[in-house]
């Protein structure tokens, strides 16, 4: 059997470090936000090259939180995509505002610059890109356009903890970046968890305030806030495995790497990397015409896989009243039908991608077995 992830062995590299740092917040009888929450913010701030980091209990509040900070009111539009998990579109739903959601990039899968203009209208108030898979979105176009018709750009970087594109970081050419520590993210909490970066320091003190119920003075909240706070042991757990986080990535980019290699795909029907960037490959997927036949000879051969995924938002009963209805989003529905994700970790050995790819190479020749 090939697993997808290989959480438990991450783990279990480093279990003892866990266990005390565990313990470290059983002793001290502070379960909720304080020093272990404090710590992990300022090592992510500095992880991010960001100013501020603030943890938060999922990527999907930390949505919710930039969106309001940033002045996103009820009614006004906010451009993203529909290529993305639910999330992105729910939280601008959830903020009260109207998700537009645009075409993604054939050739990197991420928002498409040339379609922003045109979906813009008097009430867009942000542009909101995802950083699909662990690549950044093209932000420095993004950032040109948001410039020019005055627009907040906020990253859904749930997926993309330390990536790079076009030689800029992540959060450095927008107003705040979110992401998510779901356990199976790049950097996973053992539980929920999630946080913003921003250089803002004003937009960071907003944000502390509004996951906390609005209320710098206790039971006398000035703002309309939430319940959004980082628990202790995720901060405590995070912390630590912020310090193996890099190793991670260089083991995942290992992974990409020997795919890249040995894939006969031709690299628009495969992830792939621009130039100065750093792709974190939270997943690396395919494009497969006949996807039942490459999930058949997948699991005939143990080979466990996902797909990121396989209805775009705009077509999903829950959201399909804010779309355009099928055909409208042409790229975005094309990769729904074709993306394939493969495993990928720090546990796979080259032997382990040749067997990958060579149960993809016999189910495009038809042959199995
Ligand atoms: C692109 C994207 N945005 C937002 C989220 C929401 O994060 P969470 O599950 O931590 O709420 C996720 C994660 O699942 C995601 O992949």
């Amino acid at each position: 059997m090939i697993r997808f992830s290989n959480l438990q062995s991450e783990h279990a590299e480093i279990r003892d470090d866990l266990d005390r740092a565990i313990s470290r917040v059983i002793d001290s009888g502070r379960f909720v936000l304080g020093p272990e929450v404090e710590r992990f913010e300022r090592a992510f701030a500095d992880y991010c090259g960001s100013e501020y980091a603030v943890a938060v209990n999922s990527g999907t509040s930390a949505l919710h939180l930039a969106l309001l900070a940033a002045g996103v009111e009820a009614g006004d539009e906010v451009i993203t995509v529909s290529m993305t998990f639910t999330a992105t579109v729910a939280a601008v739903v959830l903020a009260g505002a109207v998700p537009v959601m645009v075409d993604v990039n054939p050739e990197h899968w991420t928002m498409d610059v040339s379609k922003i203009e045109a979906a813009l209208t008097e009430r867009t108030a942000a542009i909101l890109p995802v950083h699909l898979h662990g690549l950044m979105a093209d932000m420095s176009g993004i950032r040109k356009v948001a410039d020019k018709h005055g627009l907040v750009v906020i990253e859904d970087a749930a997926q993309a903890h330390g990536s790079e594109r076009d030689g800029h970081v992540v959060g450095s050419l927008s107003d705040v970046a979110t992401y998510s520590f779901y356990p199976g993210k790049n950097l996973g909490a053992l539980g929920e968890g999630g946080a913003l970066t921003t250089d803002d320091g004003d937009l960071a003190e907003l944000l502390r305030l509004l996951r906390d119920w609005g209320a710098r003075e206790r039971y006398c909240p000035e703002l309309r806030g939430f319940n959004y706070r980082m628990d202790a042991i995720q901060g405590a757990v995070l912390s630590e495995k912020l310090t193996h986080l890099d190793r991670w990535l260089d083991a995942r980019r290992r992974v990409a790497r020997a795919y890249d290699e040995s894939l006969s795909l031709p690299p628009h029907l495969r992830a792939t990397e621009p130039p100065s960037s750093r792709h974190t490959y939270h997943v690396y997927a395919v494009r497969v015409r006949q996807r039942d036949l490459a999930i058949a000879s997948l699991t005939e051969a143990g080979i466990e896989y996902g797909i990121h995924y396989p209805v775009p938002v705009h077509l999903q009963p829950a959201y399909r009243e804010l779309g355009t209805g099928v055909g409208s989003l042409p790229v975005s529905e094309q990769l729904a039908n074709e993306f394939l994700s493969l495993p990928i970790h720090s546990g796979l050995s080259d032997g382990d991608v040749n067997q990958i790819v060579g149960a993809l190479d016999r189910s495009y020749s038809g042959r199995s077995g």
